[in-house]
């Protein structure tokens, strides 16, 4: 096997490995790919300062995200399907995270079901709620995210109605594929996958099952999302979920300083810059380029942590640096568990960690709490 080295290779073995549906899901943004490209490419436009001659001993990336302590100021951001990706892969990126010390984020449209992941766990895990119109329905969702020791709910705020996918459209994407000659001829190349899919007792979509009817058919999941999710969604709605939940909460989805403002109002404990990964408002800000301008509407009022584009610890720094609390990654430990199973994902964190580790000690810094805006060169026009 090639020595993998960064996250690129990690992608590159994903491709080869799963059939295209489902490595195109994960891989593609929304529309003409604007945002989707500019997430990763913004990241570039600031460079970093090089110091020296500074003890580089006795270095930590270990911090804490809403109260808990973690090994770096990472989050396994919730990816739908990736049960898709691997057989089991939301259980496969739970033990992952929490061997590492990183939370993970179990997604609504998750295969694994929250009780099955919290059943081959130790630690708890955080729980990502779409909200529906059935409000009963959103309740016996908290409920047993609360049941299963979850610590922190993340609401999604940015996915009321679908961004058009191009490639999920012309694949006609589906779990589990539908098979059509172009499918088939796909799943022929991709055997591996399909012998471990074969391999798992199927959890299929064990957040959702049985919440109406038709669901069983998961064909029918991008209409059914645009079915079942609320597009009334408004504050006052979001702060009733809020009070149904103990413990922290996490706002992700917003892009924008009075958004921010609001998301305080409400009671949220942190908030995720992000533009769902570039799937959704096409011709979006790129979330760096989104955050600053939020830090200083409400960064001394809440935890602002930040998504969208991140592939390496170098992207971290400069997250954590510009003032973000948590960096949260999506694609990079999807590809690791797309190549490899739950090693990929370990191997994503350790390339993310000791990417960080190693720019932290050039850039002449110890601590994740040392990393300021000094450690950045940032051009004049990027906010
Ligand atoms: C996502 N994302 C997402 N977000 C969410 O709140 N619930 C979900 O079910 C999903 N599903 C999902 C599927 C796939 C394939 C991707 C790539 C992303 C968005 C995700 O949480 C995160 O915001 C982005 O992935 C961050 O961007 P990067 O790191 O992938 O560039």
């Amino acid at each position: 096997m090639p020595a993998v080295t960064d996250i690129k290779d990690l992608r590159r073995m994903h491709r080869r490995r799963v059939p295209r549906m489902f490595y195109d899901y994960a891989d593609s943004g929304s529309w003409t790919e604007q945002t989707y490209r500019e997430n990763t490419e913004d990241f570039r436009e600031i460079r970093l300062r090089q110091r020296v001659a500074v003890d580089m001993r006795d270095r930590s990336t270990a911090t804490t995200l809403v109260g808990e302590e973690v090994a770096m100021p990472v989050a396994l951001a919730p990816v739908g399907l990736t049960g898709m990706q691997s057989a089991d892969g939301e259980i496969k990126a739970a033990r992952a995270a929490e061997r590492f010390g990183v939370p993970f984020t179990l997604s609504t449209m998750s295969i694994c079901s929250i009780e099955d992941v919290a059943a081959h766990t130790e630690r708890p895990f955080w729980f990502q709620l779409y909200t529906m119109k059935d409000e009963d329905y959103v309740r016996r969702l908290i409920q047993r995210a609360k049941a299963a020791g979850c610590s922190t709910l993340v609401i999604t705020l940015d996915l009321q109605i679908l961004g058009q996918r191009h490639k999920d459209l012309k694949n006609g994407l589906s779990a589990p594929p539908k098979l059509t000659p172009a499918t088939l001829l796909n799943l022929a190349t991709k055997w591996g996958w399909g012998i471990e899919m074969l391999s798992t007792r199927r959890r299929q979509f064990g957040n959702i099952i049985g919440h109406v009817e038709g669901v069983s058919d998961p064909a029918s999941l991008m209409s059914w999302t645009n079915e079942q999710f609320d597009p009334a969604l408004d504050w006052g709605k979001i702060k009733a979920i809020r009070d149904q939940w103990d413990g922290p909460v996490i706002l992700k989805g917003i892009l924008d300083p009075e958004d921010a403002k609001a998301a305080l109002n409400v009671g949220a404990d942190a908030i995720v810059v992000s533009n769902h990964g570039g799937r959704q408002l096409d011709g979006a800000l790129s979330s760096i380029r989104a955050l600053p301008a939020i830090l200083d509407a409400v960064g001394d009022r809440i935890e602002v942590h930040v998504d969208s584009g991140v592939r390496s610890g170098q992207d971290i720094l400069k997250a954590v640096a510009l003032g973000a609390k948590g960096v949260w990654v999506g694609r990079a430990w999807v590809y690791g568990l797309g190549a490899m199973g739950q090693a990929g994902v370990t191997k994503a964190l350790e390339i993310l960690h000791k990417e960080l580790d190693t720019s932290m000690a050039l850039c002449g810094r110890r601590r994740v709490e040392e990393l300021d805006r000094d450690v950045l060169l940032v051009p004049r026009d990027f906010e």
